[in-house]
């Protein structure tokens, strides 16, 4: 099984179909045997090694056609489940990006499509990659906080709120389903699963739309339908209360995810800008006295640790693919996931608590 060869495609050749072409692309025997973007080619972001892979502007002909082993679906979130169903029908093993649909239901039917394919779906839940993530992940699981007390997770942007922010499809609910709820907070909820190894129980929330319309690249105003902001509360394994706040419109906030941990015996937080280090106050002597002071110091993560904890998604389902065990997000990670935004969705509608379970 080892390097065999795996031919991998790509539908949506916009920006993060350069990050599953590079990271798919850096395991050995890979090859890309099509992309595949109903625009105009001169509009597709094709990195420059890749600029004479054939080009399709109809997938499902790109999927006869060249017969791919693994299917990237970097599009809108509206076309996920309609070109996963079609890519397994075509035999491949699929790595979708996230959210992985626009409902529950679609990521239900994915999930047992590909099941009943019997091939692998990966979803790019790419803070996993985060070193100073899989640390922290590791000190947690190894105990060295004690019994999870409470969690807190925000993740800003300030990019919406910026007048040089054209609208686009992630601004149209018809198209991307939900806005900083789905996109970053999609992220916030697999990243607490993932780092803390506690599931979610039930979930309350609340999002709105601050910016009611954009210009688009024709200078037309045009509504934005997709939630700029939101927060959430929910309830973990054991009754943990773990905090949610989310924005695209945050003045001053680049690309600021941050999730804090307490435990019985430390605190700890991690920040996706600061890969090699780790927030950590931890010790028995230091957690057994009552503190008032605030400054939780940087620790730098051991330098051997980094590029530990296996391949990073998207591209670890390719050694998957070739019968290795390694771990990556899954279409059941994606799933789970859905399932925590339905939930919280759903409590926006009925102004009440919503099993996640
Ligand atoms: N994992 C991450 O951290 C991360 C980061 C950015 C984006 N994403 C996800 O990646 C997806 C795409 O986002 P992006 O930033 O690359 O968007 P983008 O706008 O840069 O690119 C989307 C591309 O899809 C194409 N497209 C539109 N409709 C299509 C269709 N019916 N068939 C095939 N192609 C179609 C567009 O022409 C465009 O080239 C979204 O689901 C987004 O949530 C994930």
């Amino acid at each position: 099984m080892q390097n065999i060869p795996v031919r991998h495609a790509v539908i949506g050749v916009g920006s993060i179909a350069a990050i599953h072409l590079r990271d798919i692309g850096s395991q050995p025997g890979v090859t890309v045997v099509g992309l595949a973007d109903p625009a105009d080619p001169a509009r597709w972001k094709i990195p420059a090694e890749h600029t004479a892979v054939p080009r399709y502007q109809d997938a499902e002909k790109m999927l006869r056609e060249t017969q791919p082993d693994l299917v990237s679906i970097c599009t809108p979130n509206k076309f996920h489940h309609g070109f996963t169903l079609l890519a397994l029908r075509h035999g491949a093993h699929v790595a979708c990006e996230k959210p992985l649909a626009m409902t529950v239901a679609e990521a239900a039917e994915m999930e047992a499509a590909r099941a009943a394919a019997g091939k692998l779906g990966g979803i790019n839940f790419s803070y996993r990659n985060v070193t100073s993530f899989r640390f922290a992940r590791e000190l947690i699981a190894r105990g060295e906080l004690g019994r999870v007390l409470r969690v807190n997770c925000v993740y800003l942007q300030s990019f919406l709120g910026a007048p040089a922010t054209l609208h686009s499809w992630r601004n149209d609910a018809s198209l991307a389903g939900f806005g900083a709820l789905g996109d970053l907070g999609i992220h916030m909820i697999d990243g607490v699963r993932w780092l803390t190894g506690l599931d979610y129980r039930r979930a309350v929330g609340l999002a709105q739309i601050l910016i009611p319309e954009k210009p688009d690249a024709a200078g037309v105003n045009r509504a934005i339908t997709t939630d700029t902001n939101a927060a959430f509360l929910t309830e973990l394994t054991g009754g943990v209360i773990a905090t949610f706040e989310t924005s695209q419109v945050a003045p001053g906030y680049g690309n600021f995810f941050r999730i804090e941990v307490s435990g019985e015996r430390g605190t700890l937080a991690v920040h996706s800008d600061h890969a090699d280090e780790l927030w950590l106050r931890t010790g028995g002597l230091l957690t057994h006295h009552a503190t008032w002071r605030t400054d939780i110091p940087l620790q730098k993560i051991p330098t051997d640790y980094a590029g530990a904890g296996g391949p990073t998604t998207p591209g670890a389902i390719v050694p998957a693919i070739r019968g290795a065990k390694v771990e990556f997000p899954t279409f059941a990670d994606g799933l789970r996931a859905q399932r925590v935004l339905g939930a919280i969705i759903e409590s926006m509608r009925t102004g009440t608590w919503v099993a996640t379970e």
